[in-house]
Parts: structure tokens; C-alpha cells; sequence
């Protein structure tokens, strides 16, 4: 490639604005007073995907989707299933890309006006469904079986209990399957920096003690792993700060 490829000329512009953006005050905290209203509203409860509520921003979908292109996951482990939207969003891109990748979503309670409405999905082909607590040891020991079966990359995204230390536990028994190049999400960090918006009455998580704070202890001790700042600054809204884990080693292939 020359210096004239377009191509190469698109992603080095593109590179160049993400670098900027992260270095944007105004536009950052503009981003900021967003996230911090639309926590008040609920605005990430106003979606679905395919049929199915998703709790998510729809800025960390697009995000999903890049990192599920790029990745090629033969395993996705989810936990946090809710509605189902992010396991069947997951398993569409799945779908999407070919081959044989699955889903395991793990939830401790998938109540009983979901659970046909999931289980009956076209893409519930793509998806395992396991009730029980992500850090039980029936969730971890069938995480590890299928990431062997997989016999390929595998990523992992934590949108479960946001308490410090059940988020730390999933880090310590997930992150051992997730493959060099590939990526630990670590959803609702955003609790450390809005935590009067975020916190719902009778939750245990709060200020100090959210999964941005699991997420920082955890690399303490894990230098395999680091954050992409990269998608944080391309997204400026994302539920994720500091918690598009990517496992150093492997290779890109894609955008
Ligand atoms: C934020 S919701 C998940 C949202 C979902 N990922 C989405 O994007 O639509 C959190 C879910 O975590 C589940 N949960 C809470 N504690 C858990 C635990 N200890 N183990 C597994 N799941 C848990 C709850 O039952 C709830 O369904």
C-alpha cells in the first residue's frame, strides 16, 4: 500500500479523530451530561433487538458488533440475561459472521415470561441458556467445557451482579478463557462516575464498589489483559468505561 491508498488514508483519518476525541473536553463532557441524564430516564430500557428487550446503549451494540466481526468468537459467555436481547443479539452476530459459534448466557433467575419468549427464538439455535449464579461453580465448570469444545477464540461479557466483588470473581474465573486478541466486556462501570443516577433503591453496588473498581483491582494483577481506550473514545457514550478488556497476543482481522 502507498501513501495515496485510500484505504489506508480512511482507517489513519479515522485513528487520527478517535485519538482527538479522546482528548476533547467539550465533546466529552457533553457526552458526560448525556450519559448522566439518560441514566435518570432509563433511556437504555427503551430498546430491543430482534423481538427481544435489550438493556444496553445502542452506541455499545455497534461496539458488540465491530469486536464480534474482528474476533470471530467461537464462544461468546455472557452473563446478565434479563430479557434475552444482548444473548440473542449476540447469537445473531453470530449467525451473521457463519461457522459454528455459540452463546452461553448465564443468569441466576430467567423469570418465566422470558424464558419461552428466549428459548423460542430463531437464534436461540446459537444459544445455551444456564440458570444459576455466574460465579456458582455448575456456570464456571460449563463455561470452561464449552471454551475447550470451542477450540477457538473466546470472548466473555459481564453485565450480571455490578457489585465489586461479584464483578471481580466473574473476572477471576472468566478471563482465563478469553483468547489472546480477543475481549473481557466489563458492562456498568459507569456506576463509579454517576452513582446517584445509576444505583436503583435496594441495589448493593455504589460508588466504590461497582464494576469499575473490579475492573481496576483486577488489572492490577492481570497485565495480560488491557483497555482498549480506542472504544471508549470512538463511542464517548458507553455503559463500558475502562471495560473493553482485550487480551494482548493474537491477531486483528478485520474492522
Ligand atoms: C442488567 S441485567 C442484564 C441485561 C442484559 N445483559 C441485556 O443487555 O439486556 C442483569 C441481570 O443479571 C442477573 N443477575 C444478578 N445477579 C446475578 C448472579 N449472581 N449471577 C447471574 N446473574 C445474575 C439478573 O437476574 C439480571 O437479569
Amino acid at each position: 500500500m502507498n501513501n495515496n491508498d485510500p484505504l489506508k488514508l480512511f482507517y489513519q483519518e479515522k485513528q487520527e479523530r478517535i485519538n482527538a476525541q479522546g482528548q476533547d473536553a467539550p465533546l466529552k463532557a457533553a457526552a458526560d451530561e448525556f450519559t448522566r441524564l439518560s441514566l435518570k430516564s432509563g433511556y437504555s430500557y427503551n430498546f430491543s433487538w430482534l423481538g427481544r428487550p435489550v438493556i444496553q446503549y445502542p452506541q455499545d451494540m455497534a461496539a458488540m458488533q465491530e469486536i464480534i466481526w474482528q474476533v470471530k468468537p467461537r464462544l461468546i459467555v455472557e452473563t446478565g440475561v434479563a430479557h434475552g436481547g444482548s444473548a440473542i443479539f449476540h447469537a445473531s452476530m453470530l449467525e451473521l459472521i457463519g461457522g459454528p459459534g455459540k452463546v452461553l448466557a448465564i443468569d441466576i433467575d430467567v423469570r418465566a415470561h422470558n424464558r419461552p419468549l428466549i428459548e423460542g427464538h430463531p437464534m436461540s439455535r446459537r444459544l445455551e441458556l444456564l440458570e444459576g449464579d455466574s460465579t456458582g461453580p455448575a456456570a464456571a465448570s460449563r463455561a470452561r467445557a464449552l471454551a475447550a469444545e470451542a477450540a477457538g477464540p473466546v470472548m466473555a461479557v459481564l453485565d450480571s451482579c455490578h457489585s465489586h466483588g461479584h464483578v471481580l470473581e466473574e473476572l477471576e474465573l472468566y478471563s482465563p478463557l478469553v483468547t489472546p486478541g480477543s475481549y473481557l466486556v466489563v458492562f456498568d462501570g459507569l456506576v463509579e462516575q454517576f452513582p446517584e443516577e445509576s444505583v436503583a433503591a435496594g441495589r448493593p453496588w455504589g460508588a466504590g464498589d461497582n464494576p469499575l473498581t473490579a475492573t481496576r483491582e483486577f488489572l492490577k494483577t492481570h497485565p495480560e489483559f488491557e483497555a482498549d481506550r480506542d472504544i471508549e473514545n470512538k463511542l464517548l457514550i458507553t455503559a463500558a468505561p475502562e471495560g473493553w478488556l482485550k487480551r494482548k497476543g493474537g491477531s486483528s482481522n478485520g474492522v
